[in-house]
């Protein structure tokens, strides 16, 4: 495997991680921009390498029904309910390394670090690492943990990727049933808690001075699919006045939901991060463009009350400039809080490892967004440079995290359920 786990005690779990970070970032899409998407080959390479490695932990480990790693390490007597750990191993693309990994290995190097030492807990841990939380190939997130979760919407199935292979299809390549996901599914008897570490993605920390943080609760996001159809045409012979132009109408769009989210005074967000123009051709006018948008703001009424505002502007628009208009919701995740009984026992961790209590909400999403529905949920972030994420510069300072990890590993340790 190439990267050995940490050695005797806590001290060096820091480094280990970082090892398995570096080894796990190599398995990509292409060398030069780091992409791990969904039933892709570099899903499958990276999934048998995290098996190793939870088997190396001393967990039995297997490849569930979606495709997420499932690693189980036993409590003091087989079978118990089990303090569930994880994070996502999918990236977007041209990702930083650090966004989902930091978590899952941090993880299976806390179980290795109670295996060395022999420890066992009234209580199993098991670490899952999930297949699909950024929702890259399939426009729908959360994939992985909706399985787990079992809220999987088997509607998704039909879903296209860029190429025109359905999830339905790809699942199938990949060497899975898409009859038997629910298979994946858990339920509420058998988890204690679902506890996540993750990079922070934002600058907060880093202003604080800190490397760990507690997290108060996760923010909803609605996702759009939107698409304008116009009518193409030869880009030398219409008029500027006759044309039914898709890109411009785009354009448009894309201009009015920044103009709308800059001038929240409540911390809305709007992106417009994948745009598609048809025919795409230089001397031929756009006849349909597809475009996306992600949505959050700290508050679910406040989100819902901007993405009604929102549609209505680009309905405004569509009519104005004579273009025919669809808009899907392709994702709809509401605010997630932490549990206050949990994040108290990650508050204590924190102070026992001798750092500030700070709590912090998050921006991003997280596959606890979906295990809240089998799980109370609680959050440990770690700081990053710069508040750099989906990026290729998103780093973590080795020793922030060996800070996480005695974090995580001093929670699970005196983890008690409610
Ligand atoms: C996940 O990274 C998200 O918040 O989009
Ligand atoms: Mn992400
Ligand atoms: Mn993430």
């Amino acid at each position: 495997m190439g990267v050995g786990m940490a050695g005797s005690g806590t001290s060096s779990l820091g480094d280990g991680i970082v090892a398995r970070i570096d080894r796990l970032a190599e398995i990509s899409e292409t060398p030069e921009h780091l992409a791990r998407i969904f039933l892709t080959p570099e899903h499958r390479a990276a999934a048998d390498l995290l098996l190793a490695w939870m088997r190396e932990a001393g967990m039995s480990a297997h490849l569930d029904a979606i495709g997420n790693v499932c690693g189980r390490y036993e409590g003091d007597r087989p079978g118990l309910p089990c303090l569930m750990l994880g994070s996502h191993f999918d990236t977007v693309r041209d990702a930083g390394k650090w966004d989902g990994p930091l978590g899952l290995i941090t993880a299976i190097c806390c179980v290795a670090d109670l295996h060395r030492r022999g420890r066992r807990l009234p209580f199993a841990v098991e670490v899952v690492g999930f297949a699909d939380e950024e929702g890259v190939r399939f426009a729908s997130t959360l994939l992985g943990s909706r399985a787990v979760a079992g809220t999987f919407d088997e509607s998704v199935l039909g879903a296209k990727d860029r190429n025109g292979l359905s999830m339905r299809d790809a699942l199938v390549k990949f060497g899975l049933d898409p009859q038997h996901i629910g298979a994946a599914a858990r339920v509420r008897r058998e988890l204690l808690a679902y506890v996540e570490l993750h990079i922070e993605q934002g600058p907060v920390l880093e202003a604080e001075h800190l490397a760990v943080g507690a997290v108060t609760a996760i923010a909803g996001a609605t996702r759009l699919a939107v698409r304008l159809t116009g009518m193409a045409g030869h880009a030398g012979t219409v008029p500027m006045a006759l044309r039914r132009d898709a890109l411009t109408g785009a354009a448009a769009c894309i201009t009015a939901i920044e103009e709308f989210c800059r001038t929240d005074p409540d911390g809305l967000v709007g992106t417009v991060g994948y745009i598609h123009a048809m025919p795409g051709a230089t001397n031929v006018i756009p006849g349909q463009v597809s475009f996306t948008i992600d949505i959050r703001a700290p508050t679910d009424p406040h989100r819902k009350l901007a993405v009604a505002d929102i549609v209505r502007r680009i309905e405004a628009i569509a009519r104005e400039r004579q273009l025919a208009l669809q808009i899907d919701v392709t994702h709809e995740n509401r605010t997630v809080p932490c549990a206050p009984w949990l994040k108290a026992q990650v508050s204590e961790a924190i102070a026992a490892g001798g750092y500030r209590v700070y709590e912090l909400p998050s921006g991003a999403g997280h596959d606890g967004m979906a295990m809240i529905d089998i799980a109370d949920v609680a959050m440990i972030f770690v700081r990053c440079r710069g508040g750099i994420s989906h990026h290729p510069d998103e780093h973590v300072d080795a020793a922030d995290a060996d800070a996480g990890a005695r974090v995580l590993l001093r929670m699970i340790e005196n983890f008690r359920p409610l």
